[in-house]
């Protein structure tokens, strides 16, 4: 099939054509909230990754054009598989999945025969496919609290959120080694440099951090976490130690409050805007509702492998799944 033809838009009003193609198709456009502000201000809904899957799942629209990175849009498709999932730009990609290759996951799994995989929903679908649970940022506190103390666990591929939830919560997980580029870049050096600056600014951090990080958050959260928290800190003054797009969200629900971009080793929060997510652009939206391509298709075996420990993370992250109703399943 050739390429659709892309020309210059120079001179085209973006918003209004994408207006009227989310109309003519149907389509629902979800955003997360490390995009850019525009694409943040058109999406109809902005959330992170617990609550986009959620979102995914229930919408009565033909078309979903996830402005995220490519996990995300997959996740949609998983869940909504008799939707078209388009994704402006299919290289946004994650270091998180990039990673964790399935055959190197399956083998680590076949290694611990004894340990369920709880696995961050940040992975491919094939990862997903070989793992029990997943969880999100938001969802893992719950998830992790409704498995037995006495069941044994590996969590991949966040390294720093599954050693986090083994601090939090007291367990002993077998840590995958994976880290977010975005959230390691984070210096503690400038971040205390900055505290000097603002001595009663309280810190809220993403557990994609490192410990060197999170050591000096007076809130450790998701980004809708920390979005909260923002609204509900008495001060004036908030550093946000997770991807400086989301402070677009704080800006607007609070003109009156000051939120500053953990820093980078430069001292410049700018190292911190994820790569992958900066490659949607609006142009890029355009063409995908236009040409309904770049699109997400997956096997279906492998769908409905991936489907079942996303399910399982939607049923207990709404506590709908009691306690030790876990049993250790055999990597496919
Ligand atoms: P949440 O929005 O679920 O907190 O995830 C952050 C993230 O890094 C997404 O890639
Ligand atoms: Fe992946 Fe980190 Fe970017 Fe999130 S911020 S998409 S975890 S690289």
């Amino acid at each position: 099939m050739t390429a659709p033809v892309r020309e210059n838009l120079s001179g085209v009003d973006l918003r209004a054509e994408i207006d009227r193609l989310r109309k003519d198709r149907n389509a629902v456009i979800l955003a997360h909230y490390y995009q850019k502000p525009e694409i943040q201000d058109l999406a109809d809904f902005v959330g992170d990754s617990l609550e986009l899957s959620r979102k995914a799942a229930e919408t009565d629209a033909d078309v979903i054009a996830f402005c995220g990175v490519k996990f995300m849009a997959e996740t949609a498709k998983i869940l909504s598989p008799e939707k078209i999932v388009v994704l402006p730009d299919m290289d946004a990609g994650c270091s998180l999945e990039d990673s964790c290759p399935p055959e190197q996951f399956k083998r680590f799994r076949e290694q611990h025969p004894d340990h369920i995989a709880l696995t961050y929903i940040n992975c491919s679908a094939a990862v997903k496919a070989l793992s029990d649970i997943i969880v999100t940022s938001s969802s893992a506190e719950t998830i992790i609290s409704q498995i037995p103390e006495s069941q044994k666990i590996i969590f991949g591929p966040d390294r720093h959120l599954g050693g986090y939830l083994n601090r939090k919560f007291g367990r002993d997980m077998l840590l995958w080694p994976g880290v977010c580029i975005v959230h390691e870049a984070f210096s503690e050096t400038e971040l205390l440099k900055l505290k000097a600056q603002h001595p009663d600014a309280p810190v809220a951090a993403h557990p994609e951090c490192p410990p060197h990080i999170i050591d000096h958050a007076d809130y450790v959260g998701s980004t809708s976490g920390i979005l909260q928290f923002a609204k509900s800190f008495p001060g004036d003054t908030l550093i946000v130690a997770t991807e400086p797009h989301i402070i677009h969200q704080m800006e607007k629900a609070l003109p009156e409050k000051k939120f500053i971009g953990a820093p980078g080793a430069d001292g410049n929060c700018n190292c911190n805007i994820c790569p992958y997510m900066a490659l949607n652009t609006m142009e890029k939206l355009y063409f995908a509702l236009r040409d309904l391509e770049p699109r997400i298709e997956l096997d279906e075996e492998l769908r409905l492998g991936a489907k079942k420990s996303l399910d399982r993370m939607l049923e207990m992250a709404s506590g709908t799944i009691g306690k030790g109703d876990l049993g250790a399943r055999a990597p496919a």
